[in-house]
């Protein structure tokens, strides 16, 4: 048996394979479901990732753990080079000291609060996490010459749009939350910093996403978690509501592609799997898959939820070489095996009582001080994976400082 290949040798193979200098991507919500998946592409083939993320409790933080506990196993596996800075994207000074020193050629922003409903109790928060942060990041982007910037868009943009399939080219100025209207005011952002300073823009309109590290939120992960446990779902509706569900794989080769083709123009990209699935067919799947019937605790239709999300792929096809792959069935499968097994492990995590906060390691860690079991915050275990130690642990130690 051949023993396992050292990192270094697996990273020396690699250069010589391809002599291109490694990009440096900034990705922007890298500890959460598809930011996560993003960076873990990047440095899969080699790239250099600069990761940030403020690590809020929208849901599990033992989730978003794993998920730089993967990047990080990744970055030592394969050798790329892997830095992470945990904060805010609207704090201007820490993203300035980000930029000055990373050098950042291309930005992957995808950092959001990304729930409708929470939209409608808490706008305030909305417009700041992901209005202010995109124009903070716009500005450092073309003030230090970046040669792309993508950013999570999303499906919901196109409100109550009855024309199907969603095309780009369709009206999507009358939003029906918060969340919706913050995703279009960062489209007309990118689009006036195309405009004004010629910065490449393009804008990812994303199609429910699901998949292996999925959002707790989403009804994909909601009802294969409750169905499993053999609790009550709600379902709204007769059950004839459509959706248009991505599986992250596909997603992630559309966000690939677009950090590829930096493009003149700003532009914006459905990337869905125009394959709509009714609920009841949804719910159908998930039994099939999960081995036991759903109870169902039927509720009228939900106010503001749209009968039917499809994407138009054909603009994206065209000029993206996007072609979504996955089946509802076989992504289904990929996220209940990862479900049964990885994620189980967080929930054990999550629902082990609370030890004591340790000792602080140093003055910077204490500022570290969050209720959760986290390392990647203390930036040494990330600087392992990285070739200059000291900057992140610097420059990760102000992003805490700004947020605490
Ligand atoms: N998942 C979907 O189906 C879907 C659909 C449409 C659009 N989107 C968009 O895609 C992007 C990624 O979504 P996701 O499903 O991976 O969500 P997610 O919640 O799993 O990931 C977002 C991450 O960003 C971080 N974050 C939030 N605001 C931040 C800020 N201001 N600064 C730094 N970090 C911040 C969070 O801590 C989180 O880890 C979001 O922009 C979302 O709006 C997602």
């Amino acid at each position: 048996m051949p023993s396992e290949t050292p990192a270094a040798t697996v990273a020396a193979a690699a250069r010589a394979a391809s002599p291109r200098t490694p990009l440096r991507y900034l990705v922007t919500g890298a500890a959460g479901f598809i930011g996560s998946h993003t960076a873990e592409a990047l440095l899969r083939r080699g790239e250099c990732v600069i990761a940030v993320d403020e690590m809020n409790d929208y849901y599990s933080l033992n989730q978003k753990q794993h998920n730089i506990d993967v990047l990080m196993q990744t970055a030592a596996s394969t050798g790329a080079e892997l830095r992470f800075y945990r904060g805010s994207c609207e704090d201007e000074e820490l993203m300035r000291g980000i930029f000055t020193s990373e050098r950042i050629d291309r930005v992957c922003h995808l950092a959001a609060r990304a729930g409708v409903r929470p939209s409608i109790k808490n706008p305030h928060m909305y417009i700041q996490a992901n209005v202010t942060a995109t124009v903070t990041l716009l500005e450092l982007a073309r003030e230090f010459g970046v040669d792309n910037f993508v950013y999570a868009s999303s499906s919901s943009v196109y409100g109550q749009n009855a024309k199907v399939p969603f095309a780009e080219s369709d009206r999507t100025d009358a939003p029906v939350s918060p969340y919706a209207a913050t995703k279009k005011s960062c489209e007309l952002m990118a689009a006036t910093y195309n405009h004004l300073y010629g910065l490449p823009t393009i804008g990812l309109r994303f199609f429910t996403v699901y998949g292996p590290r999925g959002r707790p939120d989403m009804a994909p992960f909601m009802f294969v978690d409750r169905i499993a446990s053999g609790k009550p779902i709600n379902k709204f509706g007769d059950g004839s509501s459509c959706r248009d569900y991505t599986f992250i794989d596909d997603i992630v080769a559309g966000v690939l592609a677009a950090l590829d083709s930096p493009r003149p123009k700003a532009a914006v990209f459905n990337l869905g799997n125009s394959a709509t699935v009714s609920l009841n067919e949804f719910i159908a799947a998930i039994e099939e898959i999960v081995g036991r019937r759903a109870i169902i605790n039927q509720m009228p239709d939900q106010p503001g939820d749209v009968p039917r999300t499809f994407a138009d792929l054909t603009l994206a096809s065209k000029e993206l070489g996007y072609r979504p792959t996955t089946s509802i069935r076989d992504g289904m499968r990929k996220f209940f095996a990862w479900y049964a097994t990885e994620y189980q492990q967080i929930k054990q995590r999550d629902e082990a009582p609370i030890s004591p906060p340790s000792p602080p390691l140093s003055s910077h860690d204490s500022d570290f001080a969050v209720p959760m079991d986290i390392s990647v915050s203390s930036a040494s275990s990330v600087s392992a994976a990285s070739a200059e130690p000291d900057r992140p642990v610097a420059a990760a130690a102000t992003a805490a400082a700004a947020s605490a």
